[in-house]
């Protein structure tokens, strides 16, 4: 009764119908040359006057989606002064976060737009991102209960989700009747300040929930400060440990930090699996998003009785992908989020390269941050030495016999995010579920995208606190700690 409450997930847009595809262009086309701003929206007013910056356009140098002005140690100050709980009743709360979802599926042109330009996304990622931003808050709205909150929850979000992660925190932490702080990615600002303003549109009060724009340094001070009630983070594992740092030395004891982080996902495909549907998954879940998931496929273990031909129809699929502006609907991998992503990613590459590792790399436009997809041979998962956020999958073999030591590897990486499963036996789905360790793992189909209510999403290990989110447990972690809890 829980795991489903009484609501239905978002519908979406049906991206074969040329009607709907028209009606789409209609709506973004307003915002095409759009200037959004994004500053620090606090209970109080915020001098208007303090410098802005550029946000960029990852697919094209040229355009200016628009500026944003960070906030201030001064600004971060008057937010946690004038943070409230929010303490109208539950059936008000409900209703109101109820409408902002009504309201985020009837803007889908002006949201589709800054999607696009600020975080580069391509059409079937924008309409995703907008039903998952929209199902978290009906799923949160349909779960809140009176239950006492936390207080000040300070939600820090990644900039790959500018809109569905943001609003999952944030919209969970309200629907619990705490006072949010939000600082969204620096890379993202714009999406959040239109997500932030949407809500207040729809009546959250702005004592409830204010904006910081920012980078690090504002995430630092929202989340080491003796006021924090809890931290909804979702990012890098990096990060993660240095905010549960920063809580130990500033925050009261037991003071929750929920963390979704990164991961180093593995598939394995066996010799009885369906090749076509195997290779589909693989292409969705390595390069869709242009591999700027956290759940994106990684790394591939592939049965050696079958690497050879298996190999070769991978390589077949990838060498139909095109690469290309986001706003093209014709194009299936876009730009990766900035020129220091770009870079990083460019270095592992190149170090594969040098060592005679590439099996298949498309070409990728020379303007805008594009990385072109790659696929690069290893020996195990372990030849990873890092999370490499962008669309490069690594291959691996295994024989029949070495099944238990590859997933003894793979748990050995110690992230648990997501993990595939491609074969036909029965006993192998049921032996290799039991024994990885991963958050959600997905047999004979791709390892992305999961559904609110019903794929509970967040991993374990260096991959994440849990509880998952878009499932039952996450919610009652942004109520008020147990007094035992906290004290002990
Ligand atoms: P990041 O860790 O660099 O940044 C995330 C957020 O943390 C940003 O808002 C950033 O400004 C803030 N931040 C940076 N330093 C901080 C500090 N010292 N204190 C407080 N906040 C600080 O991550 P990213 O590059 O934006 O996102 C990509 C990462 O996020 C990948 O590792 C990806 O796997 C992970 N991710 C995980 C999930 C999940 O659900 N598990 C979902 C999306 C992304
Ligand atoms: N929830 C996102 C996915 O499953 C991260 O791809």
């Amino acid at each position: 009764e829980i795991f489903l409450p009484l609501r239905a997930n978002a519908k979406g847009f049906d991206l074969t119908h040329s009607q709907t595809l028209d009606a789409i262009e209609a709506a973004r086309t307003p915002f095409a040359a759009h200037r959004w701003i994004a500053t620090p929206l606090l209970a109080a007013e915020v001098d208007a006057a303090g410098p802005t910056t550029d946000v960029s356009n990852p697919a094209d140098p040229e355009d200016t989606p628009g500026t944003v002005q960070a906030a201030t140690a001064a600004d971060v100050a008057t937010a946690f002064g004038q943070a409230a709980t929010w303490s109208e009743p539950l059936a008000t709360r409900r209703a109101v976060l109820l409408r902002a979802a009504d309201q985020m599926e009837n803007r889908y042109g002006e949201i589709f737009a800054v999607l696009a330009r600020e975080a580069g996304k391509g059409l079937p990622d924008c309409v995703a991102e907008l039903r998952e931003a929209v199902d978290f808050l009906r799923y949160y709205a349909a779960q809140a209960t009176n239950t006492p909150p936390a207080g000040i929850f300070s939600c820090i979000s990644p900039w790959n989700f500018p809109l569905a992660i943001f609003c999952g925190q944030v919209t969970a932490a309200l629907a619990a009747g705490n006072a949010v702080l939000a600082k969204p990615a620096e890379q993202t600002p714009l999406t959040a300040f239109l997500a932030v303003s949407i809500l207040h549109e729809a009546g959250v009060p702005r004592t409830a929930l204010q904006l910081l724009p920012g980078g690090g340094d504002v995430g630092a001070m929202v989340t080491s400060d003796p006021r924090v009630g809890g931290v909804a983070f979702t990012g890098s594992t990096a990060t993660a440990l240095r905010i549960r740092a920063a809580m130990a030395a500033h925050c009261a004891p037991g003071t929750p930090l929920i963390a979704e982080t990164g991961g180093l996902n593995a598939m394995i495909v066996d010799s009885t699996a369906l090749p076509e549907q195997a290779v589909q998954s693989i292409i969705e879940s390595a390069f869709q998003s242009a591999g700027q998931r956290c759940s994106a496929l990684r790394c591939l273990y592939v049965q050696e009785d079958i690497a050879e031909s298996f190999t070769e129809m991978l390589i077949g699929a990838m060498n139909t992908l095109r690469m290309g502006a986001p706003w093209h609907l014709s194009t299936d991998v876009g730009p990766v989020i900035d020129d220091t992503a770009r870079k990083g990613i460019a270095d592992d590459v190149e170090q594969a390269r040098a060592d005679g590792r590439i099996l298949a790399e498309l070409t990728a436009p020379t303007t805008g941050t594009f990385v072109a997809p790659t696929l690069i041979r290893v020996d195990s998962i372990t030849d990873l030495q890092r999370e490499i956020f962008g669309p490069v999958l690594h291959l691996a073999t295994f024989k029949s016999h070495e099944l238990d030591r590859v997933i003894d590897t793979i748990n050995g990486t110690g992230y648990g995010l997501t993990f595939g499963l491609h074969t036909r036996i029965d006993d192998r789905v049921q032996h290799i579920s039991e024994r990885i360790e991963a958050g959600n793992i997905y047999v004979n189909r791709n390892q992305i995208g999961a559904i609110v209510g019903s794929q509970p999403f967040g991993g374990e290990g260096l991959s994440g606190t849990g509880p998952k989110a878009g499932g039952p447990n996450y919610l009652p972690r942004f109520a008020e700690p147990d007094r035992e809890t906290r004290d002990g």
